[in-house]
């Protein structure tokens, strides 16, 4: 039988109206925001692929979830709800809730690690790295060669390179490994999952050596459909029996219930030492809030338990899935450079390929999403070296290997006729790509500068072809 179509496993109930803009608003808007994508106002956004964090479309039991909400300060019925769902489907034995992910990460920081110890990690990811080096310790890749090069199919990029851990613990001084934080469908890697027999592996190495690891579960779901997918021996599996061997082999995890977890606001922290749940529940009360709604309204712990409970569904990660292959596919077929295999939440642009007379330290993926936004109104992040900040030792840029721009896709949100146009979009900037001009910044937030920081257009070189017509993402007379 030919390959059949998937669609959408729900019919839309509810629409929000998108504002249409022209290229002379945009061009506007992009040069107010100081070329950050983080610093546009949504109204100005024609179709948002910023990311897939809180931007999902609840369905109808959520929604009606939240009017169940249980508002009170101490024993939420909400929260007991979701205590059971989280240890029905990720297995871990006490649940700590936070208002997002990082309310998680900055927990387990605190409480695991030292100043001065190593934290390893299977590339990356933003925020998790600075609650790491904010609780004094350093962060050690330990990802697979694989996951640097966006041309490399294997299926299971954001695999632990198992003789890179190994080396790591081996020449650390004893007892100063805080842990791995092993996360799944690598984010800055392009949405790469990791193999179950990989976490087996891991778990292994680091059990015989007495280090923990902690489980960044924010996209566990859509990994353990990867698994299904590609790993053998595992098509049988439902998700729900993955993900619940992927958490057995670790110690915790943090979670940004943002993603996975159809919600827009809301994490957790799961683990399974009686003891550090302890510390954890005492320091979230100084953070968050009470350990029994941790930063969240009742309605929205109940709203994540449905939302758990739903995203575990075949049918929905199928298709989840599937609508961003579809996006992927379309790309690749046009021949635009893109993170290959296709990740799980977003389609990834190989901007230093798409731009390449940008140099490095002009920030092409920075360029490419202003330059993206200008002719469409399509949102996407820079996921490069403004996301990668400074080294802390030396202050100098860190230039990851890759630079790239997401083009993050939110869960049941939009349809394939907006990943046609985001598609068409794309095309058009990559086939004018010598018009676009390399980003220098005007300001540069200490933390996290990715979100707030602001940039200007390189000025024009003298050698530039005066005949061209420029799709400079600002019109010229406003560049200064
Ligand atoms: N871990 C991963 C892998 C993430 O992707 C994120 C957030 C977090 C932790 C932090 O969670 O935002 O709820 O505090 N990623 C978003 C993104 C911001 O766009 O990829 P949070």
């Amino acid at each position: 039988m030919n390959k059949r179509s998937w669609a959408e496993p729900f019919k839309i109930k509810m629409v929000e109206p998108l504002r249409m803009t022209t290229r002379e608003e945009r061009e506007r808007a992009i040069l107010d925001a100081g070329f950050n994508t983080f610093l546009l106002r949504s109204r100005d956004v024609y179709i948002d692929l910023l990311t897939d964090s809180g931007t999902s479309a609840m369905s109808d039991r959520q929604w009606a979830g939240m009017m169940m909400g249980d508002e009170a300060y101490a024993g939420s019925e909400n929260y007991y709800h979701l205590e059971e769902v989280v240890q029905r489907y990720y297995g871990y034995k006490y649940l700590i809730p936070t208002h997002q992910g990082r309310g998680a990460e900055h927990l387990l920081s605190t409480l695991c690690i030292k100043p001065g110890d190593l934290v390893l990690g299977n590339m990356y990811f933003t925020t998790t790295k600075a609650h790491q080096e904010l609780a004094g310790g350093r962060f050690v890749d330990v990802i697979c060669d694989e996951a640097h090069d966006p041309n490399d199919p294997s299926p299971f990029k954001g695999n632990v390179d198992p003789s890179k851990l190994e080396r790591a613990i081996d020449t650390a001084p004893p007892g100063r490994v805080a842990y791995l934080c092993l996360q799944m469908n690598v984010n800055m890697a392009g949405g790469q999952p990791v193999s179950l027999d990989n976490v087996r592996q891991v778990s292994d190495i680091c059990r015989v050596r007495g280090v923990r690891v902690f489980l960044d579960a924010t996209r566990a779901v859509e990994n353990a459909y990867f698994i299904k997918l590609r790993e053998p021996g595992q098509a049988h599996r439902s998700i729900s029996e993955i993900l619940l061997e992927l958490c057995s082999l670790t110690d915790g995890c943090t979670n940004s219930a943002k993603k996975d977890c159809l919600v827009n606001i809301g994490g957790f922290l799961a683990v399974n030492d009686p003891d550090l749940a302890e510390q954890a529940r005492n320091l979230v009360v100084v953070y968050e809030g009470l350990h029994t709604y941790g930063g969240l309204a009742g309605r929205d712990m109940e709203a994540m338990a449905i939302g758990i409970e739903e995203s575990v569904q075949l049918d929905h990660v199928r298709a989840r899935v599937g609508q961003v292959e579809y996006l992927g596919q379309k790309l690749i077929d046009a021949g635009i450079p893109i993170v290959r295999p296709i990740g799980g939440h977003g389609v990834f642009l190989d901007a230093a390929r798409i731009l390449p007379h940008i140099a490095r330290e002009e920030f092409p993926a920075q360029a490419l999403t202003a330059a993206l936004y200008v002719d469409s109104g399509i949102r996407s992040m820079e996921r490069g070296a403004v996301s990668a900040g400074r080294d802390p030792d030396t202050n100098e840029n860190v230039f990851p290997s890759l630079e790239l721009v997401r083009l993050t896709i939110p869960r049941r949100v939009y349809t394939q006729a907006h990943m046609d146009v985001t598609a068409e979009s794309v095309i058009e900037v990559a086939s004018r790509a010598k018009e676009v001009q390399g980003m220098r910044f005007v300001s540069e937030p200490k933390y996290l500068r990715f979100f707030q920081s602001r940039f200007e257009p390189m000025p024009a070189r003298a050698s530039a072809d005066a005949s061209t017509r420029r799709i400079r993402a600002i019109p010229s007379d406003a560049v200064r």
